[in-house]
């Protein structure tokens, strides 16, 4: 059996759209508002997480960078964030020439600790990115207040949480901007491709420019961008995905409530959600103090359990940072993310709980 951490699901919608647009000749718009199916996307998007824009660019890595670009993040500013993350949340900062300043986490869910947050603010810090790792919500509430008091604005890092929501409300949507990816391992794809999502018009017409090397109308850059755009191809995969979505979610859900019934008894962390929390079960991840023989053993029986992440950003060779994060040190020694993708069975997920008890 070969059970891998997560897949792409496309099909034959996806297939014959994409055959459409090749014979059709219409690969990309350098418009202002994209071509047309960037903007059928954009409009799911907004639709689903309920904001009032959405801007459709070629990785979660570009939506970061867009959004530090769109606040006029340069050198000499700080910006806080985990460095429990996948790295491009750091490189995004790293780009612009601002520090990236670290944040621990807490233990329970992995986001960041809204009390270590607060501690390293300066006079420099001008913004904040919150990660909702694994699709686990941010402390929304903490990190409003911190925004508020010292008017630094943030910029979630959904990536991961694509369909997470607190109080009803989707991650991405509760500060300035939302950034997403598409990458093929997400809840949906489009091979590569992101968004953000934002509620402000003056924010929405800036990323817009940011894009598109800060065009308008063409040769006419009015502030620094790049060429983010997302390919019509992607964007026209991406607007099925969102089609499907909702289905992707249940099964994920589904797959969770299940596996955490059978593996409850164990001696393990099972994922923790907190009130007024529903999250995408992106990632399936428990903590275990034996998790190096664990995670081999299930690798071993064909389990693609896999650890996010195993190597925290700041001790990375390229940041090497003294940086002292003991959740963050933790966690990177104890985490194991389980497989729940939607082509996950009730066969599988009973065969992992199974192989998971006969380790323990
Ligand atoms: C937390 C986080 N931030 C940023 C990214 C960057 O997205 P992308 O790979 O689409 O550039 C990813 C995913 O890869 C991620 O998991």
């Amino acid at each position: 059996m070969k059970i891998a951490i997560n897949i792409p699901l496309v099909g034959k919608e996806e297939i014959s759209v994409v055959t459409s647009i090749l014979r059709d000749g219409a690969l990309t718009s350098a418009a202002n508002q994209g071509g047309k199916y960037v903007q059928k996307f954009e409009k799911s998007v907004s639709t689903f997480v309920k904001s009032k824009y959405a801007i459709a660019v070629n990785s979660g890595t570009a939506a970061l960078q867009a959004s530090l670009y769109a606040l006029d993040i340069k050198k000499g500013d700080e910006v806080l964030l985990p460095s429990f993350t996948f790295v491009a949340t750091a490189n995004a900062v790293v780009s612009t020439g601002a520090k990236p300043v670290f944040v621990d986490i807490l233990k329970e869910n992995y986001t960041i600790n809204p009390d270590d947050l607060q501690k390293k603010i300066t006079k420099k810090t001008r913004a904040i990115i919150p990660v909702h790792l694994y699709g686990n919500v941010a402390n929304i509430e903490r990190l409003s207040e911190i925004s508020k008091k010292n008017n630094i604005p943030i910029i979630e890092d959904s990536a991961q949480s694509l369909g997470s929501t607190y109080k009803g409300k989707h991650t991405g949507t509760f500060f300035e901007m939302g950034c997403y990816s598409m990458y093929p391992a997400k809840v949906m794809t489009s091979g590569e491709g992101g968004f953000i999502v934002t509620n402000n018009k003056k924010l929405r017409d800036k990323l817009l420019m940011i894009r598109n090397h800060g065009m308008v109308h063409g040769y006419d850059t009015k502030v620094f961008g790049l060429n983010l755009r997302l390919p019509e191809i992607s964007a026209a995969i991406a607007t099925i995905q969102m089609k499907k979505l909702p289905g992707f979610l249940k099964a994920r859900k589904n797959n969770a409530k299940l596996l955490s019934k059978l593996i409850s008894d164990l001696k393990i962390q099972l994922p923790q959600q907190r009130k007024n929390e529903n999250v995408n079960w992106y990632l399936y991840t428990i903590s275990t103090n034996k998790r190096d023989v664990i995670l081999k053993a299930l690798n071993k029986k064909g389990i693609g359990a896999a650890s996010y992440y195993p190597i925290p950003v700041h001790k990375t060779p390229f940041y090497k940072l003294k940086t002292k994060l003991p959740i963050t040190d933790w966690s990177a020694k104890h985490v194991i993310s389980l497989p729940i993708h939607p082509n996950v069975t009730k066969n599988n997920i009973e065969y992992i709980a199974k192989t998971m008890r006969d380790i323990l």
